[in-house]
């Protein structure tokens, strides 16, 4: 059969156009309570970027790879909550979450996250493990894809890129091989 000519450039590898062509083309970003006083609440630890800002970062970073982010924040659990379950019906293909303090209690959330296909990546502005005591317990990471914390908003982007290192099968895909590199097979 012969294969149709002038759709691809030839460097574009087939499983990659898959992959592209099957994944839905919009993250969601989630910010938990307090997290909307970005900017103004205790700058030492979260920085002087306001929410805003930060969506701002986080969409160009997105549209830089392809993808469109929609942010969304709330300081109520159950909103949360929502968001999560509606996550794949709204045809997102994957959640960057920052639960903020629910982070350190809520079993609502971590079931949520535990219940749904979509992956999640859990991210921190601040470093939680390097902070007070109780911040060092996340009831979400164990159900959560992975965690990154402690890199001001570039934990988000490190999420996002994160998501995007996954297959469609939630699976992360082997590394790219650098040019020039031997296959080891
Ligand atoms: C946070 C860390 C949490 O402990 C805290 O309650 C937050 C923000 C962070 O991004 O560093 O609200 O999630």
């Amino acid at each position: 059969m012969r294969r149709p000519t002038g759709c691809c450039p030839p460097t574009l590898r087939r499983d990659a156009i898959l992959a592209v062509m099957a994944r839905p083309s919009a993250a969601l970003v989630l910010h938990g309570p307090n997290l909307n006083l970005l900017g103004t609440r205790e700058p030492a630890v979260y920085g002087r970027a306001s929410l805003a800002d930060l969506d701002r970062l986080i969409a160009r970073h997105g549209r830089q790879r392809g993808v469109r982010v929609v942010s969304r924040q709330s300081n109520v659990e159950g909103e949360l909550v929502t968001w999560l379950q509606r996550a794949e019906r709204e045809g997102f293909f994957g959640v960057v979450l920052n639960p903020g303090a629910f982070t350190h209690y809520s079993i609502a959330i971590r079931d949520a996250v535990a219940a749904i296909a979509v992956p999640v990546v859990e991210v921190h502005l601040s470093n939680v493990h390097g902070r007070e005591e109780f911040r060092r317990t996340s009831v979400i990471a164990a159900v959560a894809r992975g965690q990154i914390a402690g890199f001001g908003p570039t934990s988000y982007l490190l999420g996002l890129d994160a998501l995007l290192a996954l297959g469609t099968d939630g699976v992360p895909r082997a590394r790219a091989r650098p040019p020039g590199a031997r296959s080891s097979r």
